[in-house]
């Protein structure tokens, strides 16, 4: 196995423990939500948002048993979004993760509950971590402070928002950019800034991170939209062709399918042109930048 991937594996492995062991922990009741809940949760997941906190942070010299509850923090939250993403008022979808979606297993009331208790245990989680650092308690309300921003309002949930109201619709493309910067980059760019803001790196360092979720998020989505296209359902877990189905504005819709994958292309050349002033030290996450590209799933 190649050094990228086994580190990848590393922090895949860190994260499911952590995820783990903070589910063990409690009473299991009510027993349906907690099903409900580990059945997306551990459903697989490529973790790529923690993957990215984690490596971020410990590329910022910092130690990823602190920001471990964070990565953990960020993953619950992306799980919250895809499981309500799925339902029927939503994308209405039937496999996610390579199984059938939340509510389709266990009703919408209790895949709409387990998603908020995905979003509240979040924020439990990264609070309680918050408190094991006094001398930090700072750094780690501005952390927590950049997820939430990240997954509401002004972030994923503001996406998403915009994504159903122009279902069916000729869009620009600002708005196309805004969606999907929205939705999906915006969780991307709080696994860079969530360890920016524990470890106060310099301006140059932050700027040249910061850009690099940028591109990297954006990228993603538009392969999101390009395999919902040329994708193949087993690999991907989830069934493709829905986009179309549903009149979604993606860039394959509004570019085509070469286009798209030269503006994905480079995005992620753009993202790792920021990593210059890290040298070596980077390269697992220039390698991470290039596996969204590539990847099949
Ligand atoms: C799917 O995200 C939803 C989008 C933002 C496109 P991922 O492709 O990261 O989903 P998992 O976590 O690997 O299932
Ligand atoms: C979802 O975008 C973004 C989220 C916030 C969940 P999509 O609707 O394109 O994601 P998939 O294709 O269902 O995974
Ligand atoms: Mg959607
Ligand atoms: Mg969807
Ligand atoms: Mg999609």
């Amino acid at each position: 196995m190649d050094k990228f991937k086994s580190q990848y594996l590393e922090l895949v492995a860190k994260t499911n423990d952590y995820l783990h062991n903070r589910l063990d922990n409690m009473e299991k009741y009510p027993k349906i939500i907690f099903d409900s809940m580990e059945y997306s949760l551990f459903a697989g997941g490529k973790r790529l948002r923690p993957v990215i906190l984690l490596a971020t942070h410990s590329l910022l010299g910092g130690d990823m048993r602190e920001s471990l509850p964070l990565a953990g923090g960020l993953e619950m939250i992306h799980t919250y979004s895809l499981i309500h993403d799925d339902l029927p008022a939503m994308d209405n979808d039937d496999f996610r993760r390579g199984i059938p979606t939340n509510h389709r297993v266990f009703g919408e009331g209790i895949a709409i509950l387990s998603g908020d208790a995905l979003l509240n245990f979040a924020y439990e989680t990264m609070l309680d971590n918050a408190l094991l650092y006094p001398e930090k308690i700072l750094n780690h309300v501005r952390a927590i402070e950049t997820i939430a921003k990240a997954a509401g309002i002004k972030g994923m949930v503001g996406g998403q928002v915009v994504d159903l109201e122009n279902e069916g619709k000729d869009i620009n493309p600002d708005t196309l950019q805004y969606i999907h910067d929205h939705k999906t980059g915006a969780l991307f760019r709080a696994s860079i800034t969530a360890s920016i803001m524990l470890e106060e790196p310099s301006d140059q360092i932050s700027n040249a991170l910061i850009e690099y979720g940028r591109s990297l998020g954006l990228a993603f989505q538009v392969k999101d939209d390009i395999l919902d296209v040329v994708g193949d359902n087993k690999k991907l877990g989830k069934n493709t062709g829905r986009d179309k189905d549903k009149g979604k504005a993606t860039y394959v819709e509004k570019y085509g399918l070469e286009r798209s994958w030269s503006i994905a292309s480079e995005l992620i050349e753009g993202a790792i042109g920021q990593l210059d002033i890290f040298g070596l030290e980077a390269e697992f996450l220039r390698k991470l930048a290039k596996f969204i590209v590539e990847r099949h799933n």
